[in-house]
């Protein structure tokens, strides 16, 4: 994958753990670089790596960082000149998921040999239900998937309540379904 989500998992355990924390992890992934570069490609190997250390260190696991890491990319690529972009896909939570493919191709002019995952929405139960089909040529990322739609959750204003209700492997992909259980109460902590 491309440095910026390695990036990104950098940022995610230096704020969140330390910079001892860091270099453990680092370490304990066997890594040889010194720092990330965002426009490179590195082998999806090296971020499994360090989840899987990060697992160990931290002593948390795999899923639980998969799914905390998930809900920092909203922030980190907002702050990271991605805001634009994120912004540009859909005033609302409901419109920008069903633009992810979309934005993930726009996201390809800058990064040319993106693989993206892909993302179908579906609107159940009358409008009151979403359902996000996730289908991705790697596997174990959907922890991920589920962090992701609660930092979008945030970013948009929305409370919700966020299930996996079809897991691939059992299934043919995976499903998550979100509920709007209404805006983000009044007092609670400023979004990005
Ligand atoms: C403007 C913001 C974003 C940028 C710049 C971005 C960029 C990227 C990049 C560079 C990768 C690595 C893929 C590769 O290197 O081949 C990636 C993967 C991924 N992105 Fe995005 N992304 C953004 C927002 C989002 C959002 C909002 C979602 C929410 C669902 C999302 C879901 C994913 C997932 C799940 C992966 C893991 C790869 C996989 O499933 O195969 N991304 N993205």
């Amino acid at each position: 994958m491309y440095g910026l989500v390695n990036q990104a998992v950098e940022d995610f355990v230096r704020r969140g753990f330390g910079d001892a924390a860091w270099q453990r992890i680092r370490e304990g992934a066997g890594l040889s670089h010194e720092m990330f570069v965002s426009m490179d490609g590195y082998p999806d190997e090296v971020t499994y790596k360090l989840v899987g250390a990060a697992s160990e260190v931290l002593n948390l696991d795999a899923a639980q960082i998969l799914e905390s890491f998930g809900e920092h990319w909203v922030l980190y690529t907002a702050q990271e000149g991605y805001g634009e972009m994120l912004s540009m896909f859909g005033a609302s939570l409901e419109e920008f998921l069903g633009n992810l493919d979309n934005m993930h191709s726009h996201v390809g002019l800058t990064f040319p040999d993106l693989r993206p995952p892909s993302f179908q929405l579906e609107r159940v139960d009358g409008g009151r239900g979403l359902l996000l089909h996730y289908r991705s040529e790697r596997m174990g990322l959907a922890p991920m998937v589920i962090g992701l739609l609660k930092g979008l959750g945030r970013r948009f204003d929305e409370n919700v309540v966020v299930r996996q209700t079809a897991h691939r492997g059992l299934d043919d992909h995976d499903v998550f379904r979100i509920d709007r259980i209404g805006p983000v109460a009044a007092g609670a902590s400023p979004q990005q």
